[in-house]
């Protein structure tokens, strides 16, 4: 069985090109590549993209008129939610963590453009309130007669980590193709958990000597063990896939957060300069800056040794680069 036996919406640019970054690598002492999925386009691109061909696809083939999702002020996921919502002809409502923004930057002002219909709950209370909040925008919903979706954040479940198994199909592909091996490491953020768990499932398949670490934005490594552990299981079994995995299995570095999920940290904001400077390549500060900068330490402690051939997955992520203007450039010396 491969993906494609799943139903799919084609909403992005596949496949997204495998680049080598010979100046950060040579920095790290490793053999370093990226595969860019925040070149897949559709609706600003990002890891997302392949998550919601599946999700979305169950969506259209149930009649759903109005998708509910949630996420953070800067959530990528919620942005593409409201992207492909527009695209199927739905309506999206996008339930945010976050008081009600003084200015809509980055994926705010995005998720404007899209046209999705936003509320926003007070941080704190949020974690009690977000289940029923977007219930009821549910029944509100059904209640004109129209079907209603409510979308896992970060559209992490077993259907939308299939996205991440058939990405490492097409990178098997890819290096297939040019007689490369595969990676002895890939390194990927883990904010839902899904990403990470469609990877461990799409290697044990296709690249079972290959490990992947996530590094964490938000939460602490045993809350996302337990949590991927669960989703990369369920997401074999679709795949009719014997294989499990037990907390234990699923490495997590959680060093890396800084002051918290959607804040920058100064680790996460001096590897957005260096991959910047080096490579002439664009990182952001919630997700993909923080994981290079778990990326430099752990080639810098020998965790990943000197010499492996390491993947980093561009999950995109850009858009929050904006609302972070002034936190990225504060004390940087103009060069
Ligand atoms: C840019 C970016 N990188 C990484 C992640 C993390 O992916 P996942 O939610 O699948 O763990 C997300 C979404 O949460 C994201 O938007």
């Amino acid at each position: 069985m491969t993906t494609d036996d799943f139903r799919r919406l084609d909403l992005g640019f596949f496949p997204t090109p495998i680049e080598t970054l010979p100046r950060l690598g040579r920095l790290l002492g490793v053999d370093l590549s990226i595969k860019r999925d925040d070149y897949c386009g559709f609706g600003g691109g990002g890891n997302k993209v392949r998550k919601l061909e599946f999700l979305m696809a169950e969506a259209v083939d149930a009649g759903v008129e109005v998708v509910i999702t949630t996420g953070g002020h800067q959530s990528n996921h919620a942005r593409m939610v409201a992207a492909a919502a527009c695209k199927l002809g739905m309506q999206a409502v996008l339930v945010l963590r976050g008081h009600p923004p003084t200015e809509y930057q980055g994926n705010l002002l995005l998720d404007r453009l899209f046209g999705a219909e936003l509320e926003f709950l007070d941080p704190v209370a949020y974690f009690d309130l977000i289940d029923g909040r977007m219930q009821a925008h549910a029944d509100a919903a059904a209640a004109q007669g129209r079907t209603a979706r409510i979308i896992p954040l970060g559209g992490a479940n077993a259907l939308g980590a299939l996205g991440y198994v058939r990405a490492v199909e097409e990178m098997a592909d890819q290096l297939r193709q040019t007689g490369a091996p595969p990676p002895d490491v890939i390194v990927v953020p883990v904010g839902s958990g899904g990403t990470l768990a469609g990877l461990l499932v799409g290697c044990r398949r296709h690249w079972p000597a290959t490990s992947a670490v996530g590094i964490s934005v938000s939460r602490d490594s045993a809350w996302f063990q337990d949590r991927v552990s669960k989703m990369a299981g369920e997401c074999a079994a679709l795949m009719g896939m014997p294989d499990t995995w037990r907390p234990a299995d699923v490495w997590i570095e959680d060093g890396f957060v800084g002051p918290g999920y959607g804040q920058p940290s100064e680790g996460g904001n001096a590897a957005i300069h260096h991959a910047a400077r080096s490579e002439g390549l664009l990182l952001d500060p919630v997700y993909t800056g923080k994981a290079m900068d778990g990326l430099f330490h752990l080639c810098r402690n020998g965790d990943i040794p000197a010499g492996s051939r390491v993947l980093f997955v561009h999950c995109g992520g850009s858009p929050a680069l904006y609302p972070f203007a002034q936190a990225l450039i504060a004390g940087q010396p103009m060069p």
